[in-house]
Protein backbone atom coordinates (compact mmCIF):
# COMPACT_ATOMS: atom_id res chain seq x y z
CA UNK A 1 0.00 0.00 0.00
CA UNK A 2 1.04 3.59 -0.46
CA UNK A 3 2.40 5.24 2.18
CA UNK A 4 3.57 9.20 2.82
CA UNK A 5 2.20 12.53 4.01
CA UNK A 6 -1.76 12.60 3.61
CA UNK A 7 -3.68 15.12 2.53
CA UNK A 8 -4.51 17.17 4.83
CA UNK A 9 -1.15 16.82 6.55
CA UNK A 10 -2.23 19.62 9.25
CA UNK A 11 -5.01 21.34 10.15
CA UNK A 12 -3.92 25.16 9.35
CA UNK A 13 -5.13 24.97 5.88
CA UNK A 14 -2.96 25.74 2.87
CA UNK A 15 0.11 26.99 2.73
CA UNK A 16 -0.22 30.64 1.37
CA UNK A 17 1.68 33.76 0.86
CA UNK A 18 0.72 37.34 0.21
CA UNK A 19 -2.66 37.54 -1.29
CA UNK A 20 -5.65 35.36 -0.38
CA UNK A 21 -8.83 34.52 -1.99
CA UNK A 22 -10.91 37.31 -0.79
CA UNK A 23 -7.98 39.83 -2.56
CA UNK A 24 -7.59 38.13 -5.75
CA UNK A 25 -11.83 38.08 -6.46
CA UNK A 26 -11.93 41.79 -6.36
CA UNK A 27 -8.89 42.63 -9.03
CA UNK A 28 -11.13 43.29 -11.93
CA UNK A 29 -13.59 41.46 -14.36
CA UNK A 30 -13.60 37.93 -14.54
CA UNK A 31 -12.35 35.32 -17.21
CA UNK A 32 -13.92 32.20 -18.32
CA UNK A 33 -17.76 33.39 -17.14
CA UNK A 34 -19.62 34.64 -13.77
CA UNK A 35 -17.40 31.77 -11.52
CA UNK A 36 -14.02 31.80 -13.44
CA UNK A 37 -10.93 33.76 -12.00
CA UNK A 38 -10.77 37.28 -12.36
CA UNK A 39 -8.10 39.09 -14.67
CA UNK A 40 -5.84 40.26 -12.05
CA UNK A 41 -6.28 37.39 -9.80
CA UNK A 42 -4.77 35.29 -13.15
CA UNK A 43 -2.28 38.07 -13.41
CA UNK A 44 -0.75 37.14 -9.75
CA UNK A 45 -1.10 33.64 -10.17
CA UNK A 46 1.02 33.76 -13.47
CA UNK A 47 3.53 36.06 -11.36
CA UNK A 48 3.46 32.96 -8.09
CA UNK A 49 5.54 30.06 -8.10
CA UNK A 50 3.65 27.16 -9.75
CA UNK A 51 2.61 25.63 -6.12
CA UNK A 52 1.42 29.24 -4.77
CA UNK A 53 -0.36 29.62 -8.10
CA UNK A 54 -2.38 26.87 -8.07
CA UNK A 55 -2.74 27.96 -4.36
CA UNK A 56 -4.28 31.07 -5.45
CA UNK A 57 -6.40 29.87 -8.04
CA UNK A 58 -7.78 26.45 -6.76
CA UNK A 59 -11.37 28.10 -5.60
CA UNK A 60 -11.70 28.86 -9.15
CA UNK A 61 -9.47 26.59 -11.52
CA UNK A 62 -12.95 24.02 -12.05
CA UNK A 63 -14.05 27.38 -14.24
CA UNK A 64 -11.25 27.70 -16.12
CA UNK A 65 -10.55 25.92 -19.42
CA UNK A 66 -6.91 24.38 -17.52
CA UNK A 67 -9.05 21.47 -15.97
CA UNK A 68 -9.28 18.59 -18.04
CA UNK A 69 -12.91 18.28 -19.83
CA UNK A 70 -15.13 15.82 -19.11
CA UNK A 71 -14.73 14.57 -22.76
CA UNK A 72 -11.27 13.69 -22.24
CA UNK A 73 -11.48 12.17 -18.95
CA UNK A 74 -14.36 9.63 -20.17
CA UNK A 75 -12.31 8.75 -23.68
CA UNK A 76 -9.63 8.24 -21.15
CA UNK A 77 -11.59 5.57 -18.97
CA UNK A 78 -13.00 4.23 -22.32
CA UNK A 79 -9.50 3.26 -24.10
CA UNK A 80 -7.91 2.26 -20.82
CA UNK A 81 -10.52 -0.33 -19.37
CA UNK A 82 -9.56 -2.83 -21.62
CA UNK A 83 -6.19 -3.07 -20.14
CA UNK A 84 -7.38 -3.57 -16.33
CA UNK A 85 -9.01 -4.34 -14.21
CA UNK A 86 -6.43 -2.43 -12.24
CA UNK A 87 -6.42 -2.63 -8.27
CA UNK A 88 -4.43 0.90 -7.35
CA UNK A 89 -4.50 3.44 -9.18
CA UNK A 90 -2.36 7.27 -8.86
CA UNK A 91 -3.40 10.41 -10.40
CA UNK A 92 -0.05 12.85 -10.99
CA UNK A 93 -0.49 16.12 -10.56
CA UNK A 94 -4.33 15.85 -9.54
CA UNK A 95 -5.02 18.95 -9.10
CA UNK A 96 -8.83 19.52 -7.82
CA UNK A 97 -9.45 15.63 -8.55
CA UNK A 98 -10.79 15.96 -12.32
CA UNK A 99 -8.74 12.50 -13.02
CA UNK A 100 -9.55 11.18 -9.48
CA UNK A 101 -13.43 9.14 -10.83
CA UNK A 102 -12.30 8.02 -13.50
CA UNK A 103 -8.72 6.21 -11.53
CA UNK A 104 -11.67 5.20 -9.14
CA UNK A 105 -13.76 3.59 -12.37
CA UNK A 106 -10.97 1.80 -13.49
CA UNK A 107 -9.42 0.55 -10.06
CA UNK A 108 -11.05 -2.16 -7.47
CA UNK A 109 -8.78 -1.64 -4.57
CA UNK A 110 -7.57 1.80 -3.81
CA UNK A 111 -7.07 5.80 -5.68
CA UNK A 112 -4.68 8.07 -4.51
CA UNK A 113 -3.82 11.73 -6.14
CA UNK A 114 -0.91 13.37 -5.47
CA UNK A 115 -0.38 16.87 -5.72
CA UNK A 116 2.04 19.73 -5.18
CA UNK A 117 -0.38 22.66 -4.47
CA UNK A 118 -2.34 22.27 -0.93
CA UNK A 119 -5.17 24.39 -2.59
CA UNK A 120 -5.81 22.40 -5.08
CA UNK A 121 -5.95 19.10 -2.91
CA UNK A 122 -8.56 20.92 -0.38
CA UNK A 123 -11.01 20.79 -3.80
CA UNK A 124 -10.13 17.71 -4.72
CA UNK A 125 -11.05 16.05 -1.14
CA UNK A 126 -14.77 17.64 -1.46
CA UNK A 127 -14.94 16.58 -5.12
CA UNK A 128 -13.25 12.87 -4.01
CA UNK A 129 -13.75 12.46 -0.49
CA UNK A 130 -12.34 8.23 -0.55
CA UNK A 131 -9.12 9.23 -2.47
CA UNK A 132 -6.11 9.54 -0.54
CA UNK A 133 -4.51 12.58 -1.17
CA UNK A 134 -0.91 12.79 -0.69
CA UNK A 135 1.29 16.36 -1.20
CA UNK A 136 4.32 15.98 -2.75
CA UNK A 137 6.28 16.61 -5.77
CA UNK A 138 5.40 14.10 -8.98
CA UNK A 139 9.17 14.11 -9.63
CA UNK A 140 9.72 12.63 -5.37
CA UNK A 141 6.92 10.51 -5.06
CA UNK A 142 6.86 9.40 -1.31
CA UNK A 143 5.55 6.29 -1.73
CA UNK A 144 7.36 2.90 -1.66
CA UNK A 145 8.04 0.53 -4.64
CA UNK A 146 6.15 -0.79 -7.01
CA UNK A 147 2.75 0.30 -4.76
CA UNK A 148 0.31 0.87 -7.76
CA UNK A 149 -0.59 -0.35 -10.97
CA UNK A 150 -1.91 1.98 -12.88
CA UNK A 151 -0.52 5.85 -12.76
CA UNK A 152 -2.37 8.66 -14.77
CA UNK A 153 -2.11 12.11 -15.68
CA UNK A 154 -3.99 15.09 -16.97
CA UNK A 155 -2.65 18.44 -18.55
CA UNK A 156 0.22 19.10 -16.21
CA UNK A 157 3.25 17.81 -18.15
CA UNK A 158 3.49 21.13 -19.44
CA UNK A 159 4.83 22.00 -16.11
CA UNK A 160 7.99 20.21 -16.23
CA UNK A 161 10.94 20.94 -18.13
CA UNK A 162 12.46 18.08 -20.72
CA UNK A 163 15.23 17.95 -18.29
CA UNK A 164 12.34 17.15 -15.28
CA UNK A 165 10.94 14.14 -16.97
CA UNK A 166 13.94 11.83 -16.15
CA UNK A 167 12.50 11.85 -12.68
CA UNK A 168 9.30 12.63 -13.23
CA UNK A 169 9.00 9.35 -15.64
CA UNK A 170 11.65 7.22 -13.51
CA UNK A 171 9.41 7.90 -10.20
CA UNK A 172 6.31 6.60 -12.09
CA UNK A 173 8.34 3.53 -13.13
CA UNK A 174 9.54 3.09 -9.63
CA UNK A 175 6.33 2.84 -7.99
CA UNK A 176 4.37 1.03 -10.48
CA UNK A 177 4.17 -2.94 -10.67
CA UNK A 178 6.14 -5.19 -13.31
CA UNK A 179 3.29 -4.74 -16.24
CA UNK A 180 2.01 -1.37 -14.55
CA UNK A 181 0.55 1.82 -16.64
CA UNK A 182 1.50 4.80 -17.13
CA UNK A 183 -1.33 6.37 -19.00
CA UNK A 184 -2.13 10.21 -20.31
CA UNK A 185 -4.01 12.02 -23.08
CA UNK A 186 -2.06 13.82 -25.53
CA UNK A 187 -3.49 16.36 -27.93
CA UNK A 188 -1.80 16.51 -31.26
CA UNK A 189 -0.18 19.77 -31.94
CA UNK A 190 -2.15 22.07 -33.94
CA UNK A 191 -1.48 23.18 -37.91
CA UNK A 192 1.85 24.58 -38.09
CA UNK A 193 0.40 28.73 -38.86
CA UNK A 194 -3.45 27.96 -37.60
CA UNK A 195 -4.48 29.63 -34.72
CA UNK A 196 -4.01 27.56 -32.47
CA UNK A 197 -0.46 27.19 -33.08
CA UNK A 198 0.12 30.84 -33.20
CA UNK A 199 -1.91 31.06 -30.11
CA UNK A 200 0.41 28.56 -28.28
CA UNK A 201 3.12 30.05 -29.49
CA UNK A 202 2.17 33.31 -28.22
CA UNK A 203 1.75 31.45 -25.03
CA UNK A 204 5.20 29.75 -24.93
CA UNK A 205 6.98 33.16 -25.95
CA UNK A 206 5.36 34.83 -22.99
CA UNK A 207 6.56 32.35 -20.61
CA UNK A 208 9.68 32.51 -21.65
CA UNK A 209 9.82 36.54 -21.18
CA UNK A 210 8.31 36.05 -17.89
CA UNK A 211 10.19 33.25 -16.47
CA UNK A 212 13.66 35.32 -17.79
CA UNK A 213 12.59 38.66 -15.72
CA UNK A 214 11.10 37.23 -12.77
CA UNK A 215 11.53 35.19 -9.65
CA UNK A 216 10.06 32.64 -8.92
CA UNK A 217 9.59 30.95 -12.09
CA UNK A 218 6.10 29.45 -13.53
CA UNK A 219 6.79 27.18 -16.05
CA UNK A 220 4.14 26.15 -17.99
CA UNK A 221 5.44 25.51 -22.08
CA UNK A 222 2.49 23.84 -24.51
CA UNK A 223 5.19 23.14 -27.44
CA UNK A 224 8.15 21.74 -25.54
CA UNK A 225 6.97 18.17 -24.88
CA UNK A 226 6.82 16.86 -27.71
CA UNK A 227 5.58 13.27 -28.32
CA UNK A 228 8.85 12.29 -29.65
CA UNK A 229 10.61 13.84 -26.41
CA UNK A 230 8.56 12.14 -24.30
CA UNK A 231 8.61 9.14 -25.97
CA UNK A 232 12.00 8.76 -26.24
CA UNK A 233 12.54 9.60 -22.00
CA UNK A 234 9.64 7.22 -21.25
CA UNK A 235 11.66 4.15 -23.58
CA UNK A 236 15.34 5.34 -21.66
CA UNK A 237 13.12 4.91 -18.49
CA UNK A 238 12.87 1.37 -19.18
CA UNK A 239 9.09 1.65 -20.11
CA UNK A 240 7.48 0.18 -23.57
CA UNK A 241 5.45 2.35 -25.15
CA UNK A 242 2.01 2.17 -27.52
CA UNK A 243 -0.54 4.88 -28.68
CA UNK A 244 -3.89 4.36 -29.19
CA UNK A 245 -5.84 6.90 -31.41
CA UNK A 246 -8.78 8.80 -29.51
CA UNK A 247 -11.27 8.15 -32.14
CA UNK A 248 -13.92 10.75 -30.03
CA UNK A 249 -11.43 13.41 -31.51
CA UNK A 250 -11.76 12.35 -34.74
CA UNK A 251 -8.60 12.42 -37.15
CA UNK A 252 -7.13 15.19 -39.30
CA UNK A 253 -6.93 15.78 -42.62
CA UNK A 254 -3.72 13.89 -43.01
CA UNK A 255 -5.43 11.05 -41.27
CA UNK A 256 -3.48 11.32 -37.83
CA UNK A 257 -5.53 11.29 -34.68
CA UNK A 258 -6.56 14.69 -32.93
CA UNK A 259 -5.64 13.14 -29.87
CA UNK A 260 -3.21 9.80 -28.46
CA UNK A 261 -3.79 7.88 -25.82
CA UNK A 262 -0.74 7.18 -24.35
CA UNK A 263 -0.03 4.31 -23.03
CA UNK A 264 3.52 3.05 -20.93
CA UNK A 265 4.42 -0.15 -19.57
CA UNK A 266 6.73 -1.29 -16.46
CA UNK A 267 7.51 -4.19 -18.24
CA UNK A 268 7.27 -8.03 -16.07
CA UNK A 269 10.17 -9.52 -16.14
CA UNK A 270 8.79 -12.64 -18.26
CA UNK A 271 7.83 -9.44 -21.20
CA UNK A 272 10.96 -8.35 -20.81
CA UNK A 273 13.07 -11.77 -21.40
CA UNK A 274 10.43 -12.41 -24.60
CA UNK A 275 10.63 -8.92 -26.14
CA UNK A 276 7.21 -8.13 -25.13
CA UNK A 277 5.49 -5.69 -22.49
CA UNK A 278 2.05 -5.81 -21.22
CA UNK A 279 0.03 -8.29 -19.82
CA UNK A 280 -3.34 -7.95 -20.64
CA UNK A 281 -4.69 -8.01 -24.23
CA UNK A 282 -6.08 -4.03 -25.09
CA UNK A 283 -7.18 -1.62 -28.13
CA UNK A 284 -5.05 -2.19 -31.33
CA UNK A 285 -2.11 0.22 -31.02
CA UNK A 286 -1.93 2.84 -33.54
C1 LIG B 1 -3.37 22.29 -15.11
S1 LIG B 1 -3.49 21.54 -13.53
C2 LIG B 1 -4.23 19.97 -13.95
C3 LIG B 1 -5.02 19.42 -12.80
C4 LIG B 1 -5.80 18.15 -13.12
N1 LIG B 1 -4.92 17.02 -13.40
C5 LIG B 1 -6.75 18.36 -14.26
O1 LIG B 1 -6.57 17.74 -15.31
O2 LIG B 1 -7.69 19.14 -14.13
C6 LIG B 1 -1.81 21.08 -13.18
C7 LIG B 1 -1.61 20.55 -11.76
O3 LIG B 1 -0.28 20.05 -11.66
C8 LIG B 1 0.21 20.34 -10.36
N2 LIG B 1 1.68 20.28 -10.40
C9 LIG B 1 2.51 21.04 -11.15
N3 LIG B 1 3.77 20.67 -10.94
C10 LIG B 1 3.74 19.64 -10.05
C11 LIG B 1 4.74 18.82 -9.47
N4 LIG B 1 6.04 18.99 -9.74
N5 LIG B 1 4.35 17.85 -8.62
C12 LIG B 1 3.04 17.67 -8.31
N6 LIG B 1 2.05 18.43 -8.84
C13 LIG B 1 2.40 19.40 -9.71
C14 LIG B 1 -0.35 21.72 -10.06
O4 LIG B 1 -0.34 22.02 -8.70
C15 LIG B 1 -1.75 21.59 -10.65
O5 LIG B 1 -2.68 21.16 -9.70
Amino acid sequence: MPYGRRYPPRMSGPKTHGPGRRDLSRYGPRRYGPQGPTLGGLAVQALSSVERGYDLLAPDFDHTPFRTPDGFLRATRDGLAPLGPFEDGLDLCCGTGAGLDVTAALCRRSVTGVDVSAGMLERARRAAPRAALVRADARALPFAPASFDLAVTFGALGHFLPRDLPALFGQAHRVLRPGGRLAFPLPGPPRPGSRAALGLLAFDTAMRVRNAVWRPPFVMYYRVLTFGVLRSVLVRTGFTVETYAMAEFGRREDGSPRCRLVVATRPTRAAQASGAAGTSPGPPAL
